[in-house]
């Protein structure tokens, strides 16, 4: 069960000159909410709203522009990671979790530098924007930046963010593979435009049991926990990508001779740059890339139910509240 809702401690009596109050109509509750559960904060990073003010400095957004934020709350623009276009790792980056503990999207309103917020395009209705805003930015950065059309990506685990990437990796024309530890899952995965799913709950060896006979080049590994890696060395092509994206603070382990010689690179991915944020969300405006989601009301009671069917893996695919 998560924490007693508290009484809010913070207040803010102005708004900055470069922050703009958002009027929340939407979220996503993101697998990564289940780890703050029991902080004292206001949960919630896939937001969407409405501007309803902006600071006397803004100059991007006016009242009534559609927003949405994401895990980024700003970075600071002149240390080494942000000048190379590495902007998630800022080493002073404001991140969900870790600064503005008032500020989260299971709320009504927010208020939130005007250079880190997201414009929603036209074609792409709030309640489906939310899941883009962390969960579709996450998977689509490492495959915009890993995965060419002519690859067989596998994307393991197919929860918010998993159904997220088999979408986008299906529309930039690569070959998808879905493992699984939900065989229900299977008929939406290929819906959803993969090749070919395998249901990995019950193999306890390596996946050369599953009879796949063409190697996966890059593995986007999306499941809430840590996986074994080494079960899929020997479906993987030589010089393969593995992209981990779970968060967990367990300890990763492969065997290393076979990640030598097989040359498997492992290049964990964490959220998306401003830039690449933006893109995905032309992309998925462009090709229609729509999450499948559940709404709950934005109320105390609906925020309870969807962080426990999120953490029982009821979920399908991403859990919405919504002032609706
Ligand atoms: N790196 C980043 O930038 C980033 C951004 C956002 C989230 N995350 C992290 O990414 C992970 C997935 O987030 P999400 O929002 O997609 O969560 P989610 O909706 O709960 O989906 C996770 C999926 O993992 C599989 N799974 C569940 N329990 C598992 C277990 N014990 N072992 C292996 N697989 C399991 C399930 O898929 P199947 O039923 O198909 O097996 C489940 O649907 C979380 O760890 C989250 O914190 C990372
Ligand atoms: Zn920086
Ligand atoms: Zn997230």
């Amino acid at each position: 069960m998560p924490a007693p809702i508290l009484e809010p401690n913070e207040y803010r009596t102005a708004l900055g000159p470069d922050e703009v109050v958002v009027k929340v109509t939407h979220s996503g509750v993101c697998g990564t909410d289940l780890h703050y559960m029991m902080q004292d904060m206001v949960l919630g990073h896939e937001a969407v709203g409405v501007v309803t003010s902006v600071g006397s400095a803004c100059t991007i957004f006016k009242p009534g522009d559609r927003v949405g934020w994401g895990y980024e709350h700003y970075s600071c623009g002149s240390c080494t990671p942000c000048l190379t276009n590495e902007e998630c790792h800022c080493l002073k980056a404001g991140y969900y979790g870790a600064s503005d503990f008032d500020q989260g999207s299971f709320s009504d309103i927010g208020v939130w530098k005007e250079k880190w917020l997201f414009r929603i395009p036209d074609g792409i209705q709030s309640e489906d924007a939310a899941p883009l805003m962390c969960g579709g930015a996450s998977c689509f950065s490492p495959l915009i930046e890993h995965c060419r059309p002519i690859d067989r990506v596998g994307i393991v685990g197919m929860g918010g963010l998993g159904h997220l990437a088999i979408q986008f990796a299906a529309k930039m024309g690569c070959e998808v593979i879905v493992f699984s530890r939900s065989e229900s899952k299977h008929t939406d995965a290929l819906a959803l435009g993969a090749s070919s799913f395998y249901d990995i709950q019950h193999v306890t060896s390596d996946f050369s049991a599953l009879g796949i006979t063409k190697p996966i080049d890059r593995l986007i590994i999306t499941a809430a926990s840590l996986v074994d890696i080494s079960q899929f060395y020997p479906i993987l092509s030589r010089k393969a990508i593995v992209i981990p994206l779970t968060a967990t603070k367990e300890t990763l382990s492969v065997p290393y001779y076979d990640t030598l010689f097989n040359g498997v690179k492992i290049i964990p991915s964490m959220l998306a740059t401003r830039y690449m944020q933006t893109k995905m969300l032309e992309f998925a405006e462009r090709h229609k890339i729509c999450p499948i989601i559940e709404k709950f009301p934005m109320t105390e009671a609906g925020i309870v139910a969807a962080l426990e069917k999120l953490k029982n893996g009821q979920i399908r695919y991403r859990a919405v509240l919504s002032w609706d």
